[in-house]
C-alpha cells in the first residue's frame, strides 16, 4: 500500500512544476486549483525494458554519425524556414494554437506537400472522415497519396503506423488522445503526457517525423500540461487575431533551427496563402503622416518585419488615467511614459494612452521603446512625423537609447519599402558597413530622439 502511495505524482496544469502532494495552490506559479494527480501508467512491453539484453556502453561523441543533412523540404518556403530549413526525420513537432485557428489546415496542406515524396499518415481524433475530406475538397487536395484515419486510441494509431509505415505522421489532437495503460481520460496530464511520451518514443525508433495538433487554454497556456513542451523538438505556435485573415506560425523553441522564427499566413477562401512579404502586409492600411503613428523596423528571428506603431494620447477625464495597450507589454509602456516624463518634463499622468501595433502583430522586442516614445510623443504634441521615418533603439531607466541587434538588416529592409530615414541608436553606427541610401540620426538619449523628429 505505503510503496503503491510512493508512485503518486503532483504536476501543477498551468506550469508543469511537480509537487509532492495536492494543494489548492502552485507554489511555483500561483494557480489556484491546478495541481492535478498524474498515475505513472503500469509499464507497456516494449517501451520501459527492466533487464537489459546488451549491455549498456557510451560512445564517443567524435564518433557518432552524423545524417543531419537529410531534411525533408516539403512544399511551401514558410513552414520549411520556421523549421529550420525542413523537416528533421525522427523529429517531433508541437503544433498550439487557439481552436478554429486554423491549425486542422495548416497541417493538412502541409502534410498533402509531404505526400509527394514520402509515405505520410493523418490521424484525427476529433473530426469525421467526412468532414476531412470536406475540408480536402476546399483546400484542392486530391488525396490520393493521402491516408487519413479517425481514432482516438493510441495503441490503435501504434498499430496504424506499423501497417503504413508513415515517414511523416500528424495527430491532430494531442488532447484526444488515450491509451489503455492510463485509467485517466483523454485531455487529461496523465492522458496527455502519457500519449505524447509514446508517440516520441515511435518517432525516435521508426526515424519517423511527427506533428502532434495541441490545443490552447483560454490563459495562452497549452491545455493540459505545458510539461509537453520540454518534451518535444519544435514547439510552434499558429496565432492570430480574431478579426484579422493572416496567421503567423512562430517557433518558441526549435531544437533544429533558430528560435522566433516566423512565417507568415493568410487566411483565404481556399486556405492558408503564403505571405512572402509580411512588411508589406502589415503597412498596407497606414495613413501617410497621421499623429502618433511610427514605424518600427523588428526582427523575428532572422527575418526583418516592417510594422505600424500607433498611439493616441487624449486627456482623460479619470482620476485614474486609462493605459490600453494592442500587441506590446502594458508594464513597458508603464516604464517608458515615467522615463519620457521624468527625462522630457511630459504630462502624461492625466491622459489616456491606447497603444497599437496595427494589424494585430505582437512586439516582443524591447528594441521597438525608441518608437514608441516617438509616437507617443507626436500624439501628445499632434506631430506628424512624415512618413518616410523608421525609429529603433532600446530606452534605458536613465532615458539613454541602448543597442540593438540585425541593425543593417533592419535598415536594409525598410530602404526597401521606400523609407529614407531612420533614428537609430549612436552605439550602432559602427555595426552598419553597407547602409542603404538612407538618411541616418543617430541618437543616444530620448532628449536627443525628440530633437532629431521632424
Ligand atoms: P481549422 O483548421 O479547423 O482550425 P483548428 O484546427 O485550429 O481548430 O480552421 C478553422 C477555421 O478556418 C474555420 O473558421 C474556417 C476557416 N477556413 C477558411 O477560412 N478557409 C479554409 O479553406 C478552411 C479549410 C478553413
Ligand atoms: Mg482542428
Amino acid at each position: 500500500m505505503s510503496k503503491e502511495k510512493t508512485k503518486q505524482q503532483f504536476f501543477c496544469e498551468s506550469c508543469g512544476a511537480q509537487s509532492l502532494r495536492w494543494e489548492g495552490r502552485c507554489g511555483a506559479c500561483g494557480a489556484w486549483n491546478s495541481i492535478k494527480e498524474f498515475r505513472p501508467a503500469r509499464s507497456v512491453p516494449g517501451t520501459h525494458p527492466r533487464g537489459f539484453s546488451h549491455p549498456v556502453v557510451p560512445q564517443l561523441l567524435s564518433e557518432v554519425q552524423q545524417n543531419a543533412a537529410q531534411r525533408m523540404v516539403g512544399m511551401g518556403s514558410e513552414l520549411n524556414r520556421v523549421l529550420g530549413g525542413g523537416l528533421t526525420p525522427g523529429s517531433v513537432a508541437l503544433v498550439a494554437g487557439d481552436p478554429g485557428i486554423g491549425k486542422s489546415t495548416l497541417l493538412m496542406e502541409t502534410l498533402a506537400g509531404f505526400s509527394q515524396s514520402w509515405p505520410v499518415l493523418y490521424v484525427s481524433g476529433e473530426e469525421s472522415l467526412e468532414q476531412l475530406r470536406q475540408r480536402a475538397d476546399r483546400l484542392g487536395v486530391s488525396g490520393e497519396r493521402f491516408p487519413v484515419l479517425m481514432e482516438n486510441r493510441l495503441e490503435a494509431v501504434i498499430q496504424a503506423v506499423e501497417v503504413a509505415q508513415p515517414e511523416v505522421l500528424v495527430v491532430d489532437s494531442i488532447q484526444t488522445m488515450a491509451s489503455e495503460s492510463s485509467p485517466s481520460a483523454a485531455g487529461t496530464v496523465s492522458q496527455v503526457r502519457e500519449c505524447a511520451g509514446r508517440l516520441i518514443h515511435l518517432a525516435k525508433t521508426r526515424n519517423m517525423a511527427v506533428f502532434l495538433v495541441g490545443h490552447v487554454t483560454k490563459d495562452g497556456q497549452i491545455a493540459g500540461p505545458r510539461v509537453l513542451e520540454h518534451m518535444v523538438d519544435t514547439v510552434l505556435y499558429f496565432e492570430g487575431e480574431r478579426g484579422h485573415d493572416y496567421r503567423i506560425l512562430r517557433a518558441v523553441k526549435n531544437r533544429f533551427g533558430p528560435s522566433n522564427e516566423i512565417g507568415v499566413f493568410e487566411m483565404c477562401q481556399s486556405g492558408l496563402r503564403e505571405v512572402t512579404n509580411p512588411s508589406e502586409l502589415f503597412l498596407s492600411e497606414r495613413i501617410r503622416g497621421a499623429t502618433g503613428s511610427v514605424v518600427f523596423p523588428g526582427i523575428e528571428g532572422t527575418r526583418p518585419v516592417l510594422v505600424e506603431i500607433q498611439s493616441l494620447v487624449a486627456p482623460s477625464v479619470f482620476p485614474q488615467p486609462r493605459r490600453n495597450t494592442l500587441g506590446w507589454d502594458p508594464n513597458r509602456l508603464a516604464m517608458l511614459t515615467a522615463v519620457l516624463e521624468k527625462r522630457l518634463g511630459l504630462g502624461f499622468f492625466n491622459h489616456d494612452i491606447f497603444l497599437n501595433v496595427a494589424g494585430g502583430f505582437r512586439i516582443t522586442e524591447p528594441a521597438a521603446d525608441l518608437a514608441v516614445a516617438a509616437s507617443l510623443f507626436g500624439s501628445l504634441k499632434n506631430l506628424s512625423l512624415g512618413s518616410g521615418l523608421v525609429v529603433v533603439g532600446e530606452v534605458g531607466l536613465g532615458g539613454e537609447v541602448r543597442a540593438v541587434s540585425h541593425v543593417a538588416t533592419r535598415l536594409r529592409e525598410a530602404a526597401k519599402l521606400g523609407f529614407d530615414r531612420a533614428i537609430l541608436p549612436e552605439k550602432c553606427m559602427k555595426t552598419i558597413a553597407d547602409v542603404p541610401k538612407m538618411e541616418l540620426a543617430a541618437v543616444s538619449s530620448v532628449e536627443e530622439m525628440i530633437q532629431k523628429l521632424p
